[in-house]
Order: structure tokens, then sequence, then C-alpha cells
């Protein structure tokens, strides 16, 4: 049976027709928003996590039947190839990521905890990753990246225009690849 489920999806009025059995994963993927990952279809691994009303959700398993008028984000609203947002360009210039598989998920879930607490700690941040599997990188960068997006979010970094940070911000004392060495 089908029905009709409208949404808020990245500040944008929808209304997307769905099985009364899909998930919101389903719906999403559908409809051509891939950036949420199927990973094990059980709510275990994270890697198709979402933000629905402001908390994390693992879309794979909330019925899309629960979500008439919810307010959902994905990744996509995050930011573009060419503009990243700050916690995609933080994971990009922390090398947080080898396949990329889990990073959707893990930038939505570290997009709510910066949102709720700006300037976690390393134990807040694992905290909140607890959830969210990464079978490639060791977890470290990824703290890394997360620790480095709170800076930038909270002004204590200059980030430069392609996300990265700026010439003299001391970011990169053991090597001159703002001194010209890279660019020239
Ligand atoms: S695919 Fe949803 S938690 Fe693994
Ligand atoms: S980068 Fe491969 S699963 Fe995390």
């Amino acid at each position: 049976m089908r029905m009709e489920i409208d949404l808020t999806l990245n500040d944008d009025d929808v209304t997307f027709e769905a099985a009364r059995s899909d998930t919101l994963l389903d719906v999403l993927r559908d409809n051509g928003y891939t950036g949420a990952k199927r990973g094990c279809d059980t709510g275990d691994c994270g890697f198709c996590t979402v933000i629905v009303d402001g908390e994390p959700v693992k879309s794979c398993i909330r019925p899309i039947s629960q979500l008439d008028g919810a307010d959902v984000e994905t990744i996509e609203n995050l930011g573009t190839q060419d503009d990243l947002g700050p916690v995609q360009s933080a994971f990009v210039d922390n090398a947080a990521l080898q396949c990329g598989f889990c990073i959707p998920g893990m930038i939505m879930r570290s997009k709510v905890l910066l949102s709720e607490n700006p300037n976690p700690d390393e134990a807040e941040i694992r905290e909140a990753l607890s959830e969210n599997l990464c079978r490639c990188t060791g977890y470290e960068k990824i703290i890394d990246a997360v620790q480095d997006a709170s800076t930038r979010m909270t002004g204590e970094a200059d980030v430069a225009a392609d996300g990265g940070r700026v010439p003299g911000d001391g970011a990169c004392s053991g090597c001159d690849c703002f001194e010209g060495g890279v660019d020239e």
C-alpha cells in the first residue's frame, strides 16, 4: 500500500510517495539522496545517519510512516564538492577517511554533536561517535577532524576559501607549504 509523506528536506518542502513499510533511508535513496549509505541495514553501523528534528537518526530503521511533517537534513545540505561545509572540509583536511563509506554518517553525527557542544573533548567525541563504525581509519583521524571542525566553527582558527587553514596560522610548522613550496 502506498502513501504520501510530507517532509521538510534540506530546507525544502517535499512530498514523496512511499510504501508503508519503507524506511527513511529507502525513501531518501529512492529519491536521489544517496549521501546516506546503507551499511548493515539493522541500525548497527551508523552509515545511514541523518538529522531528524535536530537529532541524529539511523535512517535504515526509522519507518517513514512515522515521519510525516518531520524536518530532515542529509549530507547533501552541508556543502558542495567545490564549497564544503566546515565539518566536511575538516574531515578532508585531516585525511579522516579511506573508503569513505562511513563518512556521511560520521559527519552528520558530528554536526549534531558540535551544535550541542561546540567544544567537545576527545572523550565526548568518542562517546558521540560510538554508534558510528568505521572499518578503515582506526578513528584517530576522525577524532582529530571533529576537534579541528570545532576549532574552525568556533572561530578559533581561520579557514581558507577551500576549507583548509590559512597561511600563518601556525598549523603547518613542519613544512614550507605556505611559503611557496607546493604552489610553485
Ligand atoms: S545502515 Fe543504518 S545503521 Fe547501518
Ligand atoms: S573510511 Fe571506510 S568505513 Fe570508514
